[in-house]
C-alpha cells in the first residue's frame, strides 16, 4: 500500500520541479511619477523570476507585494472585462491582465508605462475625467419618446447584428490613447466616444440619432479622425474601431443609419 503514496509524492515533485523549471528572470522596465516626490518621470528596472506563462498584470502584482507597495496601478476584474488596466506594454496598448509574458519577448526588458493622451496622476494611473466626459457627451443610453412598451422593446436579429461590434466596449481607452490626433488636443473626442455614439445610433429601437451626430459633427467630433488604424490595432476586444468612426462619417453625409 506504500508504494501509491511514494508515486505520488514523487509526482508531486516533479511537477513542482518541472514548474520551477520554467522560472526565467525577466527585467521589468516601469515608468515612475509620483508628483510627491519629484515633477519629473523616470525609468525603474525590476527584476522578477516568473513564469512566462503568467500575464503583465501578475508580474505588476510580484513587484508591488514584493519589491516596492508604491507601484501604483489600476485593476479591477483581472480578467479583460472592466476596462482598468489599459497601458503601454513595449510601446503598445494592452490590458496587462491579457498580456501573457511570453508573448512580448522576455529576454530584454519589458517597457511598462501609463496610456499617452492623458495626464499621469501617479506610475501607471492616469485622469480618466475627460476620457468619461466624451463618453457622457455622446448621451451612451437609450433615448425614446412616448409609446413606453409594457414588455421589452423587440428589435429583429438583423437590426441587432447591425451594431453588435460596438457593444462590446469596455471603456478602457486603450484606442482613444493610441490616437495621435487625441495625443495633440485632447479636445477629440476620440474613438471610444464614437464607438459608444455608434452603438445607439444604429439601433433601431433608439431615436437619438440625430442629436447625436450633431454633437458628433462638431470641430471635435468625427471629422478629425485621420484613419490611421492606431485605434483598431489597439483595441482588447476587437472591435472594428475605425470602422465604426467610417459609419458614423458616413451617416453624417447621408442622415441614413
Ligand atoms: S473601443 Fe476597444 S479600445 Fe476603445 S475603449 Fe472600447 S474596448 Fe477599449
Ligand atoms: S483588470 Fe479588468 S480588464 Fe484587466
Amino acid at each position: 500500500m506504500s508504494t501509491p503514496t511514494l508515486d505520488k509524492h514523487s509526482a508531486a515533485l516533479d511537477a513542482a520541479e518541472d514548474g520551477a523549471a520554467h522560472l526565467v528572470t525577466v527585467t521589468f522596465r516601469i515608468r515612475r511619477f509620483n508628483p510627491e516626490v519629484s515633477e519629473d518621470a523616470s525609468w525603474e528596472d525590476f527584476q522578477l523570476e516568473i513564469d512566462p506563462k503568467e500575464r503583465v498584470l501578475d508580474a505588476l502584482h510580484k513587484i508591488k507585494w514584493e519589491q516596492d507597495g508604491t507601484l501604483t496601478f489600476r485593476r479591477s476584474c483581472a480578467h479583460g472585462i472592466c476596462g482598468s488596466d489599459a497601458m503601454r506594454i513595449n510601446g503598445r496598448n494592452r490590458l496587462a491582465c491579457k498580456t501573457l509574458i511570453k508573448d512580448i519577448n522576455p529576454e530584454k526588458p519589458i517597457t511598462v508605462e501609463a496610456i499617452k493622451g492623458l495626464t499621469v496622476m501617479k506610475d501607471l494611473v492616469v485622469d480618466m475625467e475627460p476620457f468619461f466626459q466624451a463618453y457622457r457627451d455622446v448621451m451612451p443610453f437609450l433615448i425614446t419618446t412616448g409609446n413606453e412598451p409594457t414588455r421589452e422593446r423587440r428589435q429583429s436579429a438583423e437590426d441587432r447584428e447591425r451594431f453588435d461590434d460596438t457593444t462590446k466596449c469596455i471603456l478602457c481607452a486603450a484606442c482613444t490613447s493610441s490616437c495621435p490626433v487625441f495625443w495633440n488636443d485632447g479636445q477629440y473626442f476620440g474613438p471610444a466616444a464614437i464607438v459608444n455614439a455608434h452603438r445607439f445610433i444604429f439601433d433601431s429601437r433608439d431615436e437619438g440619432g440625430e442629436q447625436r451626430l450633431e454633437i458628433l459633427n462638431d470641430k471635435d467630433g468625427v471629422w478629425r479622425c485621420r484613419t490611421t488604424f492606431n485605434c483598431t490595432d489597439a483595441c482588447p476586444r476587437g472591435i472594428e474601431v475605425t470602422k465604426a468612426i467610417q459609419e458614423v462619417k458616413r451617416a453624417l453625409i447621408t442622415r441614413r443609419f
